[in-house]
């Protein structure tokens, strides 16, 4: 039951990472379609810190990030759990997983608020 939940989450998060990835490649390499700026433009440093300010996208980034990473890290566990390992190695594999996941989840979640709360000139 509880593996059919992790699972079906895998799946669920799918939509979520299509739209707001879809969203992110329009941002940063469709720029001239759909905000009338170059791609260069659109990746300076500037203009990022300009986009960070919106809570908007705050609060997008950190879902895309948390389905994005919790896809790939069940995707990751799935691949390992292959392996014949012993019930006491798949836990700490879960630990493992469970704790890098965490780890880049908190690195991302800092760099989202750092570009959200920039203040130009320090
Ligand atoms: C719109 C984007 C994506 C779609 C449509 C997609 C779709 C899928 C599907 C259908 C599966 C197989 C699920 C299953 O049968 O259990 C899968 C597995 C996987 N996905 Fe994604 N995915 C996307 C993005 C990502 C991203 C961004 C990552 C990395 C962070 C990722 C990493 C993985 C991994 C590691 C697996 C396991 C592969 C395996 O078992 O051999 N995917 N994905
Ligand atoms: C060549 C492709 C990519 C480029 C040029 C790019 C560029 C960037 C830039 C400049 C930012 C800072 C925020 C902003 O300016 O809007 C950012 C943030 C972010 N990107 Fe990408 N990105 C790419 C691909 C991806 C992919 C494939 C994913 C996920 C599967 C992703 C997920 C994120 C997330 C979650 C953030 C928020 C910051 C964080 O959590 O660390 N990006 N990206």
């Amino acid at each position: 039951m509880r593996e059919t939940r992790l699972w079906s989450l895998h799946i669920l998060v799918l939509p979520i990472i299509a739209i707001l990835l879809g969203m992110h490649f329009a941002v940063m390499h469709y720029a001239p379609v759909f905000y009338g700026m170059s791609v260069e433009e659109a990746r300076d440093f500037d203009t990022m810190i300009e986009r960070g300010k919106s809570v908007t996208q705050l609060v997008l980034y950190i879902l895309l990030l948390a389905a994005a990473l919790y896809h790939g890290m069940y995707g990751v566990r799935g691949i390992i759990r292959e392996l014949p390992l012993t019930p006491a190695f798949a836990k700490i594999v879960d630990i493992g997983i469970v704790s890098f996941g965490l780890f880049i989840f908190a690195l991302g979640t800092y760099v989202t608020w750092w570009t959200f709360s920039f203040k130009i000139g320090g």
